[in-house]
């Protein structure tokens, strides 16, 4: 039985075996009846207390996944629950000892390296001359340097209400917030409608800034898995049951990491677990208006019946990260204290900037600058797609309908921390897939990014993970014919 365990963590050691032991016997790794290390032998071979092995092995009993039976040992139960995800005592994720988005930015500061780490939209697109033009005028209005107003400027959440009718959203601008960016959407919701201490969902596979934030706030963060766009309801409802969360957190629409969108029924079936147990459902919707297929599924918000979603968006994928504007829409009972938290974190954003992005969005550049940024990432992600298949076919990756990444699973046996480290050595930056994840789970992940880089570039680099995968193949392999005898002797 394998075990990665950290002892510089906010994690106990006795729970790291508990959630690896889960996630083994929940991927199949162990099978029914397998035979876990006697607890004398786990604990001298990890360095740990025989204590704290078989207070983990007690827990795992306690949430019927193993039998232990005097004399005998301890055995995977037959017929253990696989329904993932119901930790009951989840802890608060420790992202904040890894500060993997600190990491991320930094290595998109390091010139040589070819960098698929960073969800960013293509610099080249950036509309600098029509927003130049937009910032000048509303200067010139008068007006644009004072505070402005809490809820945002009236003639950016007018532009708003249009825009997000293409969203299949019909919202009044005064059920609106203005956001710095997304990233404080999901903080002002978490903490207006959550507590310190509350149990948050999310999808699994997720966009990592909502760990550092729920972690951040000491909030207990349960995974749902989101298997190639299909969310698993069965998890749903059982963490439901388990947990009786207040918000669940998911990006419905062209995922981050994955690209991929939620299907009509199951954004239905979320919908109804969200009425019949009170929770209010964050839609992260922004990548949104980035689809590269023909067809776009409408938000999540616009089937809701029921005033149990917040609907957060943002202009920095779409348009440019630098204008730090987004949006939130929430039911409202629920704006006063959405309005309060937002008040009390940066008063408002910026008067001249929101001013400048309504004058844009009148002026109809942006739906020009959409068609163009979506066939210029379409045509990347099809070269990554293909330069994939060609240099890594031993792994398996999603295809993105939309936004800027994919979620690559490594080969078994490729461990995922060497496989990130040696891509860096050899010039290469990728996310690794344990960012994203809730929990650390065996099978090795990673999220490439597609936005920023040509296509011929986006080839140069999947080629060198291809060089790097194929030496870290070989080391198992090597491995085995060594100790089987079949290699020369050493001399
Ligand atoms: C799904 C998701 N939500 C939120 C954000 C934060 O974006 P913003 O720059 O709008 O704060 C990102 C950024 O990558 C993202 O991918």
């Amino acid at each position: 039985m394998q075990l990665e365990l950290e002892r510089h963590t906010a994690v106990p050691i006795y729970r790291q075996i508990v959630n690896q032991v889960r996630g083994q016997i929940q991927d199949g790794t162990l099978r029914d009846g397998a035979r876990l290390p006697p607890v004398r032998r786990l604990a001298a071979e990890c360095g740990l207390t025989r204590l704290t092995v078989h207070s983990a092995y007690a827990e795992l009993q306690a949430e019927g996944l193993v039998e232990s039976h005097v004399g005998r040992g301890t055995f995977v139960t037959a017929g253990a629950p696989t329904v993932p995800s119901v930790d009951r005592h989840a802890q608060p994720a420790p992202w904040i000892s890894q500060g993997v988005l600190a990491n991320l930015l930094r290595w998109s500061e390091r010139g040589d390296l070819l960098s698929f780490a960073q969800a960013f939209p293509a610099p080249e697109t950036y509309p600098t001359e029509e927003l130049g033009r937009a910032l000048q005028s509303v200067l010139m209005e008068g007006g644009a340097l004072g505070y402005g107003h809490i809820q945002g400027e009236p003639d950016l959440r007018d532009e708003l209400a249009t825009l997000l009718l293409q969203r299949g959203m019909s919202v009044a601008p005064d059920h609106m917030l203005v956001t710095s960016g997304a990233q404080q959407g999901i903080d002002i919701a978490l903490r207006a409608l959550t507590e310190p201490g509350d149990v948050i969902l999310v999808e699994e596979p997720v966009y990592p800034g909502v760990l550092e934030l729920a972690a951040l706030r000491g909030q207990r963060v349960v995974g749902i898995p989101n298997d190639g766009g299909t969310l698993r309801l069965d998890a749903l409802e059982a963490a439901c049951s388990a947990h009786d969360p207040r918000l669940l957190y998911l990006v419905p629409t062209y995922n981050n990491p994955t690209g991929i969108s939620l299907s009509r029924e199951c954004r239905e079936a979320v919908l109804r677990l969200a009425h019949a147990h009170t929770f209010v459902v964050l839609e992260d919707d922004t990548y949104g208006l980035l689809g590269l297929e023909p067809s776009a599924p409408a938000a999540l918000h616009s089937l809701d019946r029921n005033e149990r979603v917040v609907y957060i968006t943002s202009f920095s994928k779409m348009l440019a990260p630098a204008l730090r504007l987004g949006v939130l829409v929430a039911p409202v009972p629920l704006l006063p204290a959405l309005a309060a938290a937002k008040q009390s974190s940066d008063l408002v954003c910026s008067a001249l900037l929101q001013r400048a992005l309504a004058h844009y969005l009148r002026e109809g550049h942006l739906s020009t600058h959409l068609s163009r940024v979506r066939g210029i990432y379409l045509k990347r992600r099809d070269a990554m797609l293909q330069a994939l298949q060609r240099h890594v076919p031993q792994c398996t990756w999603t295809i993105p309908e939309g936004g800027l990444s994919l979620w690559l699973d490594l080969p078994p046996g490729v461990i995922e921390q060497d496989f990130t480290a040696d891509a860096l050595r050899h010039g290469v930056g990728l996310a690794p897939g344990a960012a994203f994840l809730p929990r650390p789970r065996p099978q090795g992940a990673m999220r490439l990014s597609f936005g920023v880089h040509s296509p011929e570039r986006i080839e140069a680099g999947m080629a060198a993970l291809g060089r790097v995968l194929a030496s870290h193949l070989q080391r198992p392999a090597m491995m085995e014919s060594l100790s089987s005898g079949a290699a020369g002797p050493l001399v």
